[in-house]
């Protein structure tokens, strides 16, 4: 595999980027519900920069002053930021799943979390309750038409994307029946011919797990739909995609559904790392009738939560990942918002290049700095591409909060990080690109961040050609959002008219 070289140039991090305390506001619950222009804004919108971000994460980290025992178990909330002549439109609603709207009502827990919370009184309360709130907290996406929010266990929300009013359950016009799944990490093939595809995929658990991946075209009309059997439990998150394949990666781990069912932890929590098992790489044909089997190779143990984008080139198979040397866990009575970052492993940046003809794997580490949430040109997904956005740790080395937005040239090596620490915490930066840009990082990164000095969010736009030069606009909300998980962009604008 070709060498990827490291040049950084930004300024050397402070001794104390950030406090706990600080970061931990970010989690504090956000129940109301805003609907507003903003109007205090540092430097400018650019101009040509039209159309919708919307995002989704846990709104709630609480049940009416029951906190939740993961923010992952937190009840969906969108966030949208509509751009319209230079202007910027904030809505916030929550997705009015079954689960929040009755536990709204009741004023407490009546769900168990798949990450372990609980509803009051022990382990009796909880044993053999092994119903799922889908809680719709992970994506948006506006596709074919309709917006729809996603939980990677459960059937997508639909919701109205001017009001953001929840219409429901979405079984994408008969494509779904009550009980799938959808993932929540839709990939969008740009095509060649303006084709447009969502490619997604469900997982369904067990002794062996049956993958099924699903493309819709720009219409959301069903083009395939086809299963596969992979030996042993799979929990996977995320996949990759390029012009031929779909890539999973199979974590090594187990699942002991014993403490679940029997109220003792969450089925999230039951969920073992293996560190000694290697991780299995699944390629899967997007074409079924191709007449291209399953391939699976192996490489070391390690965790991945999401891939950056994967590529082919001739017998090849690259595909770049945020891993972990194990799985991130809160443990069952602890809590999470006193988590020692220094005590955990970071997220890195590798690349996988899988060789079909010699079936070998090789890997390499690109980026060694904490990073999450990666996001690149809209138009390169599946292909080739040089840039790289994520969100990072401010310090270069070690675990830590996520302060900073990070640039990578996987072409020369270059780095560009903008942070805003020490009281600001980022999260995943949204590529857009420029109307009729002529480079591939001609656009924008957009990313909530947090301003704990303030109790506030602030949407950061970063010129995507040049970071050291700082946000080109910092748009000031007049409340925090809860730290989210991802969000997706439209050219569509769905300003209030
Ligand atoms: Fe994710």
């Amino acid at each position: 595999m070709q060498a990827i070289p490291t040049q950084e140039r930004f300024p050397v991090a402070t001794d104390l980027p950030y406090e706990l305390k600080d970061w931990q506001k970010g989690y504090e619950s956000q129940p109301n519900e805003y609907d507003y222009w903003i109007d205090d804004i540092e430097g400018e919108i650019p101009e040509g920069l039209s159309g919708t971000l919307f995002r989704n994460g846990p709104g709630l980290l609480d049940v009416n002053g029951q906190r939740l025992h993961h923010p992952f178990d937190g009840d969906g909330m969108i966030a949208r930021i509509a751009f319209t002549n230079g202007r910027a439109h904030f809505r916030n609603r929550f997705v009015r799943t079954k689960g929040y709207v009755e536990e709204q009502q009741a004023g407490r827990i009546l769900y168990r979390g798949v990450f372990g919370t609980q509803k009051l009184g022990g382990w009796f309360a909880n044993a053999f309750d092994l119903k799922l709130k889908n809680i719709a907290n992970t994506q948006v996406i506006y596709w074919g038409g309709k917006l729809l929010a996603l939980w990677e266990a459960a059937e997508p929300h639909g919701l109205n994307p001017r009001t953001l009013e929840t219409f429901g359950i979405d079984y994408l016009d008969g494509i779904l029946k009550p009980g799938d799944a959808f993932a929540a990490h839709p990939r969008i093939d740009a095509g060649k011919d303006g084709g447009e595809r969502l490619v997604n995929f469900s997982i369904k658990p067990g002794l062996s797990s049956t993958i099924t991946i699903y493309e819709l075209d720009s219409s959301g009309k069903l083009v395939s739909r086809h299963s596969h059997s992979v030996p042993g439990f799979a929990f996977i998150h995320d996949f990759a995609i390029t012009p031929n394949y779909c890539i999973f990666f199979q974590n090594p781990v187990s699942f002991n559904p014993l403490p679940f069912v029997f109220g003792l932890r969450g089925a999230g929590e039951s969920v073992e790392f293996q560190p000694t098992q290697p991780t299995r790489i699944v390629v899967i044909p997007r074409d079924p009738k191709a007449g291209k089997s399953v391939q699976m190779f192996e490489t070391q143990s390690g965790f991945v939560f999401h891939h950056a984008n994967a590529f082919e080139q001739g017998e090849e198979i690259y595909i770049d990942s945020i891993c972990y040397e194990s799985l991130p866990a809160v443990e069952p009575g602890s809590d999470y918002r006193e988590v020692k970052f220094d005590a955990l492993t970071p997220g890195q940046l590798w690349r996988f290049g899988v060789n079909l003809k010699t079936q070998t794997v090789e890997r390499q580490l690109i980026e060694s700095r904490c990073c999450e949430f990666p996001s690149v040109h809209p138009a390169l997904v599946g292909r080739p591409y040089r840039y790289l956005y994520m969100g990072a740790a401010h310090a270069a080395s070690g675990n830590a909060p996520l302060q900073a937005i990070l640039k990578v040239d996987l072409e020369t090596g270059d780095r560009q990080l903008w942070s805003a620490a020490p009281h600001g915490f980022a999260s995943e930066p949204v590529f857009v690109p420029r109307p009729g840009g002529n480079s591939e990082d001609d656009g924008w990164a957009i990313a909530l961040v947090y301003d704990s000095s303030r109790h506030r969010s602030d949407v950061v736009i970063l010129d995507a050609r040049n970071f050291d030069k700082g946000p080109v606009a910092r748009l000031h909300l007049k409340h925090h959002v809860p730290y989210g998980l991802h969000g997706t962009w439209t050219p569509q604008n769905f300003a209030p008219v």
